[in-house]
């Protein structure tokens, strides 16, 4: 269901967010924004903030952001209808019955659909499950020691024998055959017509993190090839930027995040009341899970199975979780083989205990290293010591190779000097790292990209907050200045809309349909301002946060112009206009 523009911001305008907010999260009034913890990351004191003037909530914490729909999208788990239903109720706007047929774009009416037949599809194996003819199932995640309730929670389900029934099933409730394929939740043969993927298996629904149905896993019963079946990627199952149990994982607020291998390890998990446990959806753990997590905590702790092929999955995971700026520890399971095993025989308690053991991803990644080399023999453990040497020589910040070099010096019992000869031996024959310095500050220098998106974002806050500084900015800045593209979009409508005496920011992020890029403005209209106490030091200021932003621009034209005259023609007077700005001084009464 689509609604027009026009009803959407009447709801948005009835709706105050700090009144919304205020029902969920306790909010205290501190300068121009109220203040609270944030309802969607782990954290002591207060860093989400919610600004009446711009009605958008912003968390400095965790990245979160949006307008009031946002919110509720994330909060309750809803999406945009279901949201802008609740807050038309709420301020008594009376929305327009859903018109068959006539609404939104095709590829989202699809996806839709997709959604809706993968929840159908799984209503029918859950009472599979709980049907005598269901009873095999039903046995057998019993014999694993799951709960009614458990199985409940994640909506496990059964397929039956016979694959017929889930399509006749579908059809009956009115979903054709393509749709039932294209969910894949079913293959077309000459023989059999229309057939179910899925048979004779317990099923695992996949869900997003706001508890849709995304896709299927099935396990066989015993033995049996392939063990696991998982559905097809569609346009609503995405294996690389899921992942399963996150639509609990994400509230659970412990402050890290397990990463389990199986789907039986993170329910065996939650049953034990470690709700924070994900695994990636039958495929190996991607960069854009990663990401994901990030969004939650910067401690994902790796439970993965204690085999060789487990050790081989962590030893992937943790570069890619390194390379997304997380840190990675290392759960012990031995001697059992995975979590959902450890659980059964040991329990909670010593669970927890492997947690707080938890081994440091690098020294993880060493002791596997270790495993190669034959200690015994002096050729092979100075081998090892070089290994170690060239390990280090990965941390680009000094002091962090430092702090790991004395740090692995002990363990192995190598004096530190000697070891950092050999690193600095190796960054000096390949010049990967510089050569390791005692660490005087531990100051890390912003790369030059980020200064001048930060720069971008820090002009487009400022604005927001005042708006009344657009009638100077547009003299020196345009919307075209803004070389990211996002933030150009905004700029693009925040102008438009100012030049046209209007002002909703949060209307600018409701634009935008995917959440991440909500978020992303969300973040552009909360950047940290300076603080600046005096009229001069705000007038410097803003000035330069002008120059940054029109010099950037100005080296940016210059360096992409080829060999355009036009381009060449606005790059000469580009320059102009920074040379003018340059000079200017502004005020900022
Ligand atoms: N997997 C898969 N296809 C297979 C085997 C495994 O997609 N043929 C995926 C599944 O997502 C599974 C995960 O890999 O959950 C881990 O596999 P494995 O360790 O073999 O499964 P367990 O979770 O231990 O399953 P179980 O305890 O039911 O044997
Ligand atoms: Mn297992």
């Amino acid at each position: 269901m689509y609604y027009p523009e026009e009803l959407v911001e009447e709801v948005r305008s009835k709706n105050d967010i700090v009144d919304v907010v205020s029902g969920y999260v306790r909010l205290q009034k501190k300068g121009s924004s109220h203040w609270g913890l944030c309802p969607f990351h782990n954290e002591k004191t207060p860093s989400f903030s919610v600004s009446a003037g711009k009605q958008i909530y912003h968390c400095f914490g965790c990245g979160a952001g949006g307008d009031v729909f946002g919110f509720l999208m994330n909060y309750e788990s809803l999406t945009f209808p279901e949201a802008m239903k609740v807050l038309a109720e709420r301020a008594g706007v009376a929305l327009p019955e859903p018109q068959e047929g006539e609404e939104g774009r095709r590829g989202d009416k699809k996806r839709a659909r997709l959604l809706e037949v993968n929840k159908e599809a799984a209503r029918f194996f859950y009472y599979q499950l709980r049907d005598p003819r269901g009873e095999i199932g039903y046995q057998y995640l019993k014999k694993r020691e799951l709960s009614d309730e458990t199985m409940h929670r994640f909506g496990l389900g059964y397929a039956g024998k016979s694959g017929a029934n889930l399509v006749q099933y579908l059809r009956e409730k009115g979903f054709e055959d393509e749709v039932i394929k294209e969910a894949g939740l079913a293959s077309y043969s000459e023989k059999h017509g229309l057939m179910s993927q899925f048979w004779n298996r317990v099923m695992f629904p996949i869900q997003d993190r706001n508890h849709r149905v995304i896709g299927f896993g099935g396990r066989v019963m015993g033995e049996g090839e392939p063990k696991y079946l998982n559905s097809p990627e569609t346009p609503v199952f995405d294996k690389r930027r899921n992942l399963y149990g996150l639509n609990f994982a994400r509230t659970a607020r412990t402050g890290n995040m397990i990463l389990c291998e199986g789907y039986m390890d993170v329910i065996a998990m939650h049953q034990a009341g470690f709700t924070q446990a994900v695994a990636s959806l039958g495929t190996a753990f991607t960069a854009e899970q990663a990401k994901l997590l990030q969004r939650y905590t910067e401690n994902v702790l790796l439970a993965y199975d204690s085999d060789g092929a487990g050790i081989k999955a962590a030893l992937r995971s943790i570069g890619i979780l390194r390379e997304a700026g997380l840190t990675g520890k290392v759960i012990n399971m031995k001697p059992y083989k995975d979590p959902d095993e450890f659980m059964k025989a040991l329990g909670r308690e010593a669970f927890e205990e492997r947690i707080r053991q938890a081994e440091n991803s690098f020294f993880f990644e060493l002791r596997v290293m270790e495993g190669q080399f034959d200690m015994e023999d002096p050729e092979a453990k100075t081998r090892f010591h070089r290994e170690i040497a060239k390990k280090l020589c990965g941390f680009s910040e000094a002091v962090e190779r430092e702090n790991y070099l004395q740090a692995v010096a002990d363990k192995y019992f190598i004096a530190a000097g000697d070891l950092r000869r050999l690193v600095e031996n190796y960054a000096a024959r390949t010049g990967l790292a510089k050569p390791v310095e005692r660490p005087k500050t531990s100051v890390k220098k912003r790369d030059p990209e980020e200064n001048v998106k930060r720069g971008q974002r820090l002009l487009l806050t400022w604005i927001s907050d005042e708006p009344a500084l657009y009638g100077i900015v547009k003299k020196y800045v345009s919307s075209q200045d803004f070389t990211e593209e996002l933030y150009r979009l905004v700029a693009e409508k925040l102008f438009g809309d100012l030049d046209e005496g209007k002002y909703n920011p949060a209307g600018i992020i409701g634009m935008f349909e995917e959440e991440e890029e909500r978020r992303l403005v969300s973040e552009i209209f909360n950047t940290n301002l300076p603080k600046l106490e005096t009229k001069q030091e705000r007038e410097k200021a803003f000035h330069d946060v002008l120059l940054l932003v029109k010099k950037n621009s100005y080296e940016y034209a210059a360096s992409h112009m080829g060999s355009d005259v036009n381009a060449l023609a606005q790059v000469i007077e580009g320059k102009k206009a920074l040379e003018e700005l340059a000079k200017t001084h502004i005020s900022l009464e």
